[in-house]
């Protein structure tokens, strides 16, 4: 090839590139909004950073939310106020309430027990969902949700409630746990229910166990309603779910402090398994026994249970390892009491639109875990305590109580 004929192939070259160039800029600049949906471009879920993990100070904090009942927000009206607040609170007090929670406790996780969405108050359940969950993600704080027996009386039935729940944002909730030998990548387990699963929180970071679980949180599905012998009662948790949670438990350790010569920075150390706390929403029978021992908190209402009586305090009890359940379900019951060793408390009810007591502030429930002391490192968790707050102007801070304490055992 000649020179010449080199030079004019290569102005060839800048002509078209600067042609395709200025053709991608118009496009880009001209149209491309226009081939956007709603101008929102699809984006993924916005994950929180996981594992769950307790923070610097050897502290988890969790946010027990019951029963928000939330509607169609500022147009669903609150039941159960006095006459003077009736005219000025809708949902959006429900809201109002969960963003002062959240700035005065700032919580690792927020765990939604039910009754979330009251389904005959929304003509949609999504829209519903994410007005009533908003702070939660607002605040990119982790949050967890169960189902209660009226978040599927709208749009959603509940699997596809939990499905929805688990792909917003923030959300580390799931709809049942995986198989467990992993034969089919992705494949649940068969339960009962939707919403059965089972979240870590590992050690404090820079810590011996910061890559170990020391903290296990169980969540479980306790159904709507059914009908049993021809009566209508509440759900319960079912065998299923039960032996879903003993294997669960087979996989709890005792840290093994002695591995690794870990045993001579660490001090006192716990001679327990990792301690464990359930949520759920409807009450077990058995709560309602607590009545006649000293419980810390109000009761006030009958406990709404299932007559069926599945075997979960035996469960719990047999696992070892749960120290506490946390409920809903009954808005003006806000007490724990102790069963054979194992706490029930209430949650208390959240939500405006729920039913509630006049005159009774709306509250809601802290659950606060703290590790133990090693020599030079944080250890497993050595206590966990509860308090509620109360809708009041200042957020009163009520009833505070040490639910475990670690046993300790010395090791030379
Ligand atoms: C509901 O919120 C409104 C607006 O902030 C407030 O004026 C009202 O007192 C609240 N009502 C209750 C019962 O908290
Ligand atoms: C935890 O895992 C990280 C990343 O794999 C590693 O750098 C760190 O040393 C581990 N810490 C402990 C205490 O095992």
């Amino acid at each position: 090839m000649s020179p010449a004929r080199i030079t004019v192939n290569w102005k060839h070259t800048i002509l078209y590139l600067t042609l395709i160039i200025s053709l991608i800029y118009s496009i880009e600049t001209l149209i491309s909004h226009k081939l956007q949906v709603n101008h929102n471009q699809i984006r993924l879920k916005r994950s929180p950073n996981l594992p769950l993990r307790f923070r610097d100070d050897g502290t988890f904090k969790i946010l027990q939310v019951a029963d928000m009942h939330f509607g169609m927000g500022s147009i669903t009206r609150c039941r159960d106020v006095t006459d003077a607040e009736y005219g000025y609170c809708s949902d959006l007090n429900t809201t109002q309430f969960l963003r002062r929670m959240i700035e005065a406790e700032r919580p690792d996780l927020i765990a939604f027990t039910g009754d979330n969405i009251f389904g005959s108050s929304t003509t949609d359940a999504a829209e519903s969902l994410l007005q009533a969950i908003g702070p939660a993600i607002e605040y990119g704080i982790p949050w967890a949700a169960i189902l209660g027996n009226h978040d599927q009386e709208s749009t959603m039935n509940r699997a596809e409630l939990m499905t929805f729940l688990s792909l917003m944002d923030f959300s580390v909730s799931q709809i049942n746990p995986p198989l467990q030998d992993g034969s089919e990548r992705g494949a649940l387990r068969s339960i009962d229910g939707f919403g059965n699963y089972r979240l870590r929180v590992h050690g404090a970071p820079g810590s011996v166990l910061s890559n170990s679980t020391v903290f296990d949180l169980f969540f479980l599905d306790s159904g709507d309603r059914e009908t049993v012998q021809g009566r209508r009662t509440y759900g319960w948790i079912k065998d299923s779910q039960l032996s879903w949670l003993q294997d669960a438990s087979k996989q709890i350790f005792y840290h093994d402090y002695t591995k690794h010569g870990l045993n001579q920075n660490m001090g006192n150390v716990p001679s327990n398994p990792d301690p464990a706390l359930a949520f759920f929403h409807i009450p077990i029978p058995e709560v309602r026994d607590l009545w006649y021992t000293p419980f810390i908190g109000q009761f006030q209402e009958g406990v709404a249970c299932s007559i069926v009586q599945s075997g979960v305090l035996s469960t719990f009890l047999s696992m070892g390892n749960v120290k506490a359940a946390f409920i809903g379900h009954d808005h003006v019951n806000d007490f724990c009491g102790n069963l054979k060793g194992v706490w029930f408390c209430y949650g208390g009810g959240f939500g405006y639109h729920a039913y509630g007591r006049r005159n009774w502030h709306r509250r809601s429930r802290l659950i606060e875990a703290k590790l133990g002391k090693g020599k030079d490192t944080w250890t497993g968790v050595q206590r966990i305590k509860t308090w509620k707050r109360l809708d009041d102007g200042d957020l009163c801070k009520i009833d505070e109580q040490v639910l475990w304490e670690a046993s300790y055992s010395f090791l030379k």
